[in-house]
């Protein structure tokens, strides 16, 4: 396997007196599209956001690119080229789509990556450039979300429910743009609740189960009856 670009070991993670992850062992290789799965309340936004640095966990438990991230802020992340797509988009209502997206070039990182890039990728969002980002459709807000994570020019890009949410068409246009955005070099961690497209994108397959990795597997040769059994415990 190619070098890892993240590494999570013996991850923990707590809510106040929760514990949301148990242990959790991740890697994703250079280049590798990595998929999510698992039901509501497994622990996949926490997993995103203890690796993003919005949840502070203990020493030595994030790797990325080879550095310890694990006890850095989310700004320290971001500006080592790892970005997000958070779960419900979470984009600034009193902004255009142009200045949401130029938050993401904060980090001031360089690449092929800036507005005219992503105005290529998602035409609509130039045509609606100056508008609020409440006025678009959920896809479209998708769309300035997904704009906003690679305005930053990320090695790693996380993807925390890509199609939740969103009617099936749109879904399927913003896959479509998956492999122009994945481009050479970048890698990427979908979170998915649809399984088939989870597997489809993706060359292999984590499950979370109640904070716990349940199932590892390469994406091709899963089975059906091995997900059910990750998914939802039953024996
Ligand atoms: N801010 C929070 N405070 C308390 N509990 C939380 C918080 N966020 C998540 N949890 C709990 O942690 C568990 C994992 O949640 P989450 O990571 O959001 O799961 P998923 O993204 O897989 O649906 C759930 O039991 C959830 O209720
Ligand atoms: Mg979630």
């Amino acid at each position: 396997m190619p070098d890892a670009i993240l590494r999570t070991q013996g991850l923990n993670a707590h809510h106040g007196d929760f514990q949301a992850l148990y242990e959790v062992d991740l890697e994703v290789s250079a280049g590798e599209v990595l998929a999510i799965i698992g039901a509501n309340g497994a622990g996949k936004t926490t997993l995103m956001r203890s690796i993003t640095g919005l949840l502070i966990n203990g020493p030595g438990q994030i790797q990325y690119q080879g550095q310890d991230i694990s006890r850095l802020r989310a700004d320290q992340v971001a500006s080592l080229g790892l970005a997000m797509v958070p779960e419900g988009r979470q984009l600034f209502p009193s902004l255009s789509v142009r200045e949401n997206l130029m938050i993401g070039a904060q980090v001031g990182r360089t690449g092929p990556w800036d507005l005219n890039a992503v105005y290529r990728l998602f035409p609509v969002l130039k045509e609606r450039k100056d508008q609020a980002s409440t006025s678009l459709s959920g896809g479209q807000q998708q769309m300035v979300a997904i704009g906003r994570a690679l305005m930053a020019n990320p090695d790693l890009i996380l993807f925390d429910e890509i199609s939740l949410g969103l009617a099936p068409i749109i879904i399927k246009d913003i896959y479509a743009t998956l492999p122009g955005i994945i481009g050479e070099g970048m890698s990427a961690v979908i979170v998915e609740q649809d399984i088939t497209k989870a597997l489809s994108v993706s060359s292999r397959v984590y499950c979370l189960q109640e904070g716990r990795v349940s199932l590892e597997s390469a994406s091709g040769t899963v089975s059906r009856d091995e997900i059910s059994r990750a998914y939802f415990g039953i024996e």
